[in-house]
């Protein structure tokens, strides 16, 4: 398959792109596929630049068997659409953040992350930050199900 590099985009970069970061990164090392398939996220938002991710992401994740701990949140910038071949954002207000910011000379792909998982039925990931518990599980199921059609898809290039 071709070496492609994704990046994963959310507000704050600090929920849910940095957990699609994750879950993402484990089901491409358990297809043995880390050495092809490069991996990072962003946010839309400088809010929380160089923070590790809310320590909700990084319990639920982990109660998920997935690490976030290591992860640094940081700003989506013009050389991401230079360095990434898919950009891929969690809900419609990042996807349109990330049109406005998109230089005419951009030939991957930039789209909605659930777009991979179309048997779902919903195409944002809601925005767990204001909510409770359920909202970081509810985050997870839908981003592992992105995932794995994430993967199948670029297997197939
Ligand atoms: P995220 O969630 O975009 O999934 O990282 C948020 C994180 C922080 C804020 C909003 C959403 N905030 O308002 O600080």
């Amino acid at each position: 398959m071709k070496p492609q590099k994704v990046l994963f985009v959310c507000l704050g970069n600090i929920c849910r792109s940095p957990t699609a970061e994750a879950v993402f990164r484990a089901q491409v090392a358990a297809a043995g596929l880390d050495h092809v398939i490069e991996i990072d996220s962003a946010g839309t938002a400088s809010w929380h630049h160089g923070k590790a991710p809310d320590p909700r992401s990084i319990a639920f994740g982990a109660s998920r068997g997935y690490d976030l701990a290591p992860l640094r949140a940081r700003q989506v910038r013009l050389q991401d659409f230079t360095d990434f071949d898919l950009i891929l954002a969690m809900d419609a207000q990042n996807l349109a953040d990330l049109e406005a910011l998109k230089p005419a000379a951009f030939r991957g792909h930039l789209g909605l992350f659930l777009d991979y998982a179309a048997d779902l039925g919903v195409r944002e990931v809601p925005d767990p930050y204001y909510g409770g518990d359920s909202g970081f599980h509810q985050v997870i199921d839908y981003i592992e199900q992105a995932s794995a059609g994430l993967l199948n898809a670029l297997l197939k290039q």
